[in-house]
């Protein structure tokens, strides 16, 4: 049995996938012999009750310069990171000498709002192409992979920060622990650590199993981020759940005894006991709810193509590579994948091989059906696809549940 990277505890696989592409990796033919596959698995620490990825893939696989996801992509996230920016700012950055850090800035959908109003400012982002952008819109930001080694650097730069924000980054990075070691030593003594991920308490109640892919290394409850806490000296001192990515946690974490923790935090845990996320058999049942909707996805788009009904799939997310590859969907069952990323349309995606093409494509010639992949910005989209339905278009969803839209 593996160990846990939090704690050294023994780590009980509890679900597994099979043989898994990057999911952010699209690429063209000429590249399909590199292609790099690795083991889709999930444990469960006994102990801390950390939810983990049992083989991670190297983070320069993953992060680099021509790394896919753009934050800015979506009007309801670019409107979700102005809200969170304007929070900060009025609850922690009031100070003359006040500084922020963000780890994981991609093109600086949040830290703009900061930057715009002149408070110093940092991103952590090594994916050099969505830094470029972000550093064009003179947002300050280093091109590095946070750890202890960069905190340091910032610290003898910069000095200490009132806050340090992460968005669905921290889930992202194997050495936690370096991470969270870096951020302690950059904060200054009231300062916050401030973090947003998907929750696993929804991942689990809402079957939202697209969510685990290499780059998710971390499925955080409560209860699994206070145990990594509290192991550095910190505690949660509040947390508030957040709709976005199809459910998410936002976690504040300062040094312990120098905050009022929030009743939140105890009522939280609590509903995680009830939800027995510590347990193995809440994942046994969610592997058999998991194994559920591949099957009826899967037969579902059987049937389609027998009725030669045309397919497309709306959103070439990260999630949709873990859904494509473990239910088997191929070139012949979904047409194509309709994204409005420039950097994906006219590749292939990673696994299955299934063209990516632009909104223009979708719009031009409408399908039978849309698959939504992207189902976590399902109000943004619904909004702006009425014409799709007026034409008689059906959305296929899977979570929580399979289903077609009438
Ligand atoms: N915060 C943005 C981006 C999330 S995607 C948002 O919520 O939309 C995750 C980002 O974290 C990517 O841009 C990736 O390059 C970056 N990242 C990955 N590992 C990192 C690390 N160790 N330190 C800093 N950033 C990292
Ligand atoms: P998202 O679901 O945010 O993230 P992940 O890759 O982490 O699963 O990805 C959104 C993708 O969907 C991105 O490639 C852009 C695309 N997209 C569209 O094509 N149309 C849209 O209207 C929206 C909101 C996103």
């Amino acid at each position: 049995m593996q160990s846990c990277l939090i704690c050294d505890a023994a780590v009980e696989p509890v679900l597994t996938f099979g043989r898994m592409p990057i999911a952010n990796g699209f690429l063209t033919p000429d590249r399909f012999a590199e292609e790099y596959f690795y083991d889709l698995a999930v444990g469960l620490c006994r102990h801390c009750t950390m939810v983990q990825l049992l083989e991670r893939v190297p983070r320069e696989k993953l992060f680099h310069g021509n790394y896919p996801f753009y934050s800015s992509t979506s009007e309801g996230m670019a409107r979700h990171f102005k809200g969170l920016a304007e929070s900060v700012m009025a609850t922690y950055l009031r100070g003359p000498d006040a500084f922020v850090v963000e780890i994981g800035s991609n093109d600086g959908i949040l830290l703009q709002h900061i930057a715009r109003t002149g408070i110093a400012h940092l991103g952590v982002e090594p994916s050099s192409n969505v830094a470029q952008v972000a550093m064009e819109q003179g947002i300050q930001t280093v091109c590095q992979f946070f750890g202890e080694t960069t905190a340091r650097e910032i610290l003898a730069a910069h000095g200490q920060a009132d806050v340090v924000l992460g968005a669905n980054v921290l889930c992202h990075i194997s050495d936690l622990r370096s991470v969270i070691a870096g951020v302690k030593s950059l904060l200054k003594p009231d300062g916050v650590l401030i973090f947003e991920d998907p929750y696993l308490g929804d991942i689990v109640e809402e079957t939202s199993f697209d969510q685990i892919y290499d780059e998710h290394v971390w499925y955080f409850s409560v209860t699994s981020v206070s145990h990594l806490m509290q192991l550095h000296g910190l505690e949660v001192i509040d947390v508030q759940p957040q709709r976005v990515h199809g459910g998410s946690m936002r976690y504040v974490i300062g040094r312990r005894g120098r905050h009022v923790v929030s009743p939140a935090v105890t009522a939280r845990r609590t509903k995680e006991q009830a939800l027995a996320l510590h347990a193995p058999e809440t994942f046994a049942k969610l592997r058999r709810r998991i194994e559920g909707s591949r099957d009826q996805l899967r037969s579902l788009l059987h049937r389609l193509q027998a009725q030669a009904k045309r397919v497309v799939g709306y959103g070439a997310t990260s999630k949709s590579t873990t859904v494509i590859n473990y239910c088997g969907i191929t070139p012949q069952l979904l047409e194509f994948i309709s994204d409005t990323t420039p950097m994906k349309q006219g590749k292939l995606s990673p696994g299955a091989h299934i063209p990516v093409r632009s909104h223009a494509a979708f719009v031009a010639h409408y399908p039978d059906y849309a698959l939504l992949f992207a189902w976590n910005h399902v109000e943004e989209i619904m909004a702006k696809e009425q014409p799709f339905r007026r034409a008689g278009g059906k959305w296929i969803v899977y979570v929580p549940v399979v289903r077609v839209l009438e």
